[in-house]
């Protein structure tokens, strides 16, 4: 994996450092010896310049747009595959022949039923918890229920484990879902798709038969595929941390829940939908006052400088929704707006900040029927998938080891105690 050199001189020292090559994308400079050779350590704060690991999972070019999981690019999986195949994909590294695939379905539609007692714990929340709240809560508390899958040195717990993980968030998400409306849990159902079954264990009532909209469906499936891996974002490299130390799946996954809530990272598809449109032009402002910590909810990406090859896809299904629904809701005219505003203004141009996959998520999700602080709870539950996948990549790596950074000191150096009365 490596061909050339990198010289760093120190102190009038020369050293050497193998230059690594992936198979596509920026190569790296291999600095596991630099401690030991240097007493120095590097310093990269937000990760910016830094691998983390080696990965086959999902490869993002920012400069060019590209999204590739396992090598097939992500407009083709959106257009042509179904997340169900895409999970297959991420987990088992290829694309399913239609045996494997009605195997793995199968697999996963009789694990998406969770333990009865899990609707006692949720009870215990208040009514009007944030639905993320409940997941951070619920997720985590899954590994009280299923000791028998927390083993992470046996193989086929670990697979176990992740397929429990995959089909339960459905199940768990749709519970929170109605347990904020005061309606009844609905159980998941062995004859429907993945989605299909998520979409009617959120939106059926015992009252009435329900049929699931295809065309919501396909929406939803392809809002699932876009969000399934996105290499070593935020919240997967907290799922990978926590592996690092050997902790079980559940509560490496729930880790990874906790951080995409952050309006940084997958809770911005809520916060971009809360903006309220009287506002715009105040939030326009404010996003562009360097002495302004604001962002534009929705805008950006640390990767994509040009476009985030999702946002298209997820744009162009907005559409779609919005024709089938018939919504005319005022929110959808801010959006646009806000999306004209953010492509012609010269600080959005200049400082390359595209609309990205948050953006467009929240109008669909909002014109299906969804309430905002339901977005980030659809996230987590697609991007489940992938922090399953790149979780059993890491454990699976023979060189693989607890993570723990060093840190540039900045603190007082050493210094005596004073007694109370002296000081
Ligand atoms: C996701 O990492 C992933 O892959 C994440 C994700 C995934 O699938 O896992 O893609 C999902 O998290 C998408 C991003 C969702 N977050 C948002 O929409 C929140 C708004 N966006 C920003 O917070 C920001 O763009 C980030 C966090 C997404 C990226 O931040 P960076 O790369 O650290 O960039 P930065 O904050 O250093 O900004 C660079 C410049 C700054 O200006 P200068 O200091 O250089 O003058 O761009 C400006 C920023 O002020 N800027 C913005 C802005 N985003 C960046 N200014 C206004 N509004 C914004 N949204």
């Amino acid at each position: 994996m490596s061909d050339s050199k990198a010289k760093l001189t120190i102190d009038g020292k020369e050293l050497d450092y193998s230059i690594l090559n992936g198979s596509v994308g920026p190569r790296v400079i291999d600095i596991r010896k630099l401690y030991a050779t240097t007493g120095l350590f590097t310093y990269d704060p937000g990760f910016t310049s830094t691998a983390s690991c080696d990965s086959a999972l999902t490869y993002i070019d920012g400069d060019a747009g590209v999204l590739l999981h396992r090598g097939y690019p992500i407009s083709q999986l959106a257009e042509q595959s179904t997340f169900m195949e895409v999970a297959y994909l991420l987990l088992r590294g290829e694309l399913p022949t239609r045996e494997e695939f009605t195997k793995f379905e199968n697999t996963i539609t009789r694990h998406t039923m969770v333990h009865e007692q899990l609707t006692a714990f949720l009870r215990g929340f208040r009514r009007d918890a944030h639905p993320m709240s409940v997941m951070c809560g619920v997720v985590g508390a899954l590994s009280a229920f299923y000791h028998d899958s927390t083993d992470i040195t046996d193989p086929y717990q670990r697979m176990v484990a992740s397929h429990r993980l995959v089909a339960k968030m459905p199940t768990l998400a749709a519970m929170a879902y109605k347990y904020s409306l005061g309606q009844p849990f609905v159980y998941p159902r062995n004859d429907l798709s993945y989605t299909a079954n998520f979409l009617r264990m959120c939106f059926s009532v015992p009252a009435e038969d329900y049929v699931v909209d295809p065309v919501l469906e396909r929406a939803m499936d392809k809002i699932f595929i876009l969000h399934a891996d996105h290499e070593q974002n935020a919240s997967t490299s907290t799922v990978r941390l926590a592996g690092s130390s050997g902790a079980n799946p559940f509560a490496c996954i729930a880790a990874g829940i906790a951080c995409l809530w952050g309006p940084a990272h997958g809770g911005a598809n809520e916060a971009a939908l809360n903006m309220p449109p009287e506002r715009i032009p105040a939030y326009i402002a404010r996003a562009k006052n360097k002495d302004d910590p604001f962002r534009l909810m929705g805008f950006g990406h640390r990767v994509y400088k040009n476009y985030d090859p999702r946002a298209k896809v997820m744009q162009a299904t907005a559409k779609e929704v919005l024709e089938v629904m018939g919504v005319d809701d005022p929110i959808f005219d801010v959006a646009r707006e806000l999306e004209q505003i953010a492509l012609h203004d010269d600080y959005f141009v200049e400082k390359k900040l595209y609309p990205n996959v948050d953006f467009y998520s929240g109008i669909i999700l909002s014109a299906m029927g969804f309430p905002t602080d339901m977005f980030t709870v659809l996230f987590a539950l697609a991007r489940t998938v992938g922090w399953v996948a790149q979780w059993n990549e890491m454990i699976s790596d023979p060189e693989q080891k607890i993570g723990r950074p060093r840190q540039l000191y900045t603190g007082p150096t050493q210094r005596d105690y004073v007694p109370i009365g002296q000081r």
